[in-house]
């Protein structure tokens, strides 16, 4: 363990726990924990990859993956289109499974290895389980992942690649979820549930370091980050809180989480200001479609402190600003990754958004990952007869019904 963790403390109710008692949750309340280090102690950053933060993480090993180092693109094009200045788009589709949660599971296998744990676990509709599953395979893991029956067949055959032992169940993520906690603890596997190990908000909250770092230690004004069970929100506030801590900002942004419109437990309670009901998620945004946040608490306590808010978009919003990022930027993200520019676009239509601000949108996961979705959104591609004639005709009819680019 990095001897610069203190312990963890209880987003709930405050109690304090020293690293070597471990828990997942707290005992008392069964709140999440989130980890507390010894911010006097931190040296400047050395090194190229996530592993330079290795000082705020609680493990001094490293992966052989290489996960993180994701550019952050400031696009002529894109912000042309939505009549901004300073929008950044950091592409988390360029991990190596290409989502945002390898660097949590960086983080987790890394400890698992280090606490002499062979078998590590998670529940997830698709993303977190095929980045444990990649960083177990590379680390010479075992890894069993309990999957909704609803998750995708580009991430169902990602799983089945990285030789994953795949737990196919006809439940619900919620309730997949609930039965991986029961077979961790029955086999004393190590679990990554999100909302469950603390120490998957470090490996996320490195995607703060590096957006504060690419913006040479300037602090958005905004950013704008997809949400499901909330930890990627918590996260990103977590390391800007942590860089200035330890002077390295000046500063905290204002967090928008955006959601569903089909599943948007979490910012009906925002905007209601009362407790977080169970929503019945309709979106085919599979990643944000989760009724029951796990980090619910911590997100909504973050969101506000962070003096942000929260906004839902709709399927069809996601879907266009997956065309929009795509044709202006050539990412190719999933719905719930592109969820950030969606919104982006409705506060600038909205008029809730200065031109001038400095903002960053998270695209969290690739569109290849999902493309059962994409495929029945897109439309169909009209099969050309081999005639140079058609082909011409075609051509010219594509070239003046295109928009501009
Ligand atoms: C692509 C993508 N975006 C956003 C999220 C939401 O993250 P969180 O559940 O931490 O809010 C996920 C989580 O699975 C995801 O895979
Ligand atoms: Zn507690």
């Amino acid at each position: 363990m990095n001897e610069r963790l203190i312990g963890l403390t209880c987003s709930k109710c405050g109690n304090f726990y020293r690293p070597d008692e471990g828990p997942y949750l707290c005992p008392e309340c069964c709140g999440v924990l989130e980890t507390l280090y010894d911010y006097e102690k931190i040296e400047k950053f050395e090194g190229k990859d996530l592993w330079r933060y290795r000082q705020l993480l609680p493990s001094s090993g490293r992966t052989n993956l290489l996960v993180g180092v994701t550019p952050l693109y400031r696009s002529d094009a894109l912000n042309e289109e939505l009549g901004i200045n300073d929008l950044w788009v950091k592409d988390e589709t360029r991990n190596p499974t290409y989502s945002l949660k390898d660097r949590a599971s960086a983080v987790v296998v890394v400890l698992a290895r280090e606490l002499g744990c062979k078998t590590v676990t998670c529940a997830s509709t698709g993303n977190a389980a095929t980045s444990l599953a990649g960083l177990s395979a590379s680390e010479g893991l075992k890894c069993h992942i309990f999957a909704p029956k609803t998750i995708s067949a580009p991430k169902l055959v990602q799983l089945q690649a990285f030789n994953a032992r795949v737990l196919k169940i006809d439940a619900s993520y919620d309730d997949c979820y609930d039965l991986c906690n029961r077979f961790a603890e029955k086999y004393n596997w190590y679990n990554r549930n999100t909302a469950y190990n603390p120490y998957t908000l470090d490996g996320k909250k490195t995607v703060a370091f590096e957006i504060a770092e690419q913006l040479e230690w300037e602090v958005p004004n905004k950013i704008f980050v997809p949400v499901g069970d909330g930890c990627i929100v918590s996260s990103v506030w977590k390391g800007f809180v942590e860089l200035q801590k330890i002077g390295l900002t000046d500063g905290l942004p204002e967090l928008i989480g955006v959601q569903a419109d089909g599943c948007k437990p979490l910012k009906e309670s925002f905007d209601k200001n009362k407790g977080c009901e169970r929503a019945e998620p309709k979106t085919l945004a599979g990643s944000i479609a989760v009724g029951k946040p796990r980090n619910g608490f911590m997100a909504l306590r973050d969101v506000r402190n962070s003096k942000g808010k929260f906004v839902s978009v709709t399927d069809k919003e996601m879907f266009e600003a997956t065309k929009l990022l795509g044709s202006t930027t050539g990412i190719f993200g999933e719905l719930a990754g592109v969820a950030s520019v969606a919104a982006i676009k409705k506060e600038m239509e909205n008029g809730k958004l200065d031109e001038g601000e400095k903002v960053v949108a998270l695209i969290t996961g690739s569109g290849l990952k999902d493309v059962e979705v994409a495929l029945k959104l897109f439309e169909k591609i009209d099969l050309l007869e081999a005639d140079e004639g058609k082909i011409y005709e075609h051509i010219e009819e594509i070239s003046t019904n295109r928009r501009g680019r």
